[in-house]
């Protein structure tokens, strides 16, 4: 599962479409974690897509990851100012890839 504490066990290693990701990075096998208050790992994702699903505001949208191992598109949370902080996703996606900071 995603570490709830990322943001202070893991490094900024850069930015994409306007939020952060933590790293470690390594493409393409490592990716580290895209968004802060909606944060998603790339290295547990593998595609599942309930979140894109169920999140009543659209904040996540594919992104391309050839060579991953888990999955070659991830959910990114793209807009994720958006988020209303239903938990939705939390709760749907079946490998705990997802943490959204509510508090
Ligand atoms: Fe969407 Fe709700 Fe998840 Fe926020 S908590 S990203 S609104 S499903
Ligand atoms: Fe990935 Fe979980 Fe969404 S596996 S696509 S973050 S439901
Ligand atoms: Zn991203």
């Amino acid at each position: 599962a995603i570490d709830p504490q990322f943001d202070q066990n893991r490094e900024k290693a850069g930015t994409h479409e306007g939020h952060d990701v933590w790293g470690p990075v390594e493409e393409p096998e490592q990716l580290g974690i895209h968004g802060t208050h909606v944060a998603v790992d790339f290295d547990i994702c593998l595609a599942d897509g309930a979140c894109l699903k169920d999140c009543p505001v659209d904040v996540f949208e594919w992104v391309d990851t050839p060579g991953h191992p888990e999955s070659e598109i991830k959910a990114d949370p793209a807009n994720e100012a958006q988020c209303i902080d239903c938990m939705l996703c939390v709760d749907v996606c079946p490998v705990d890839a997802i943490d959204v900071d509510s508090g």
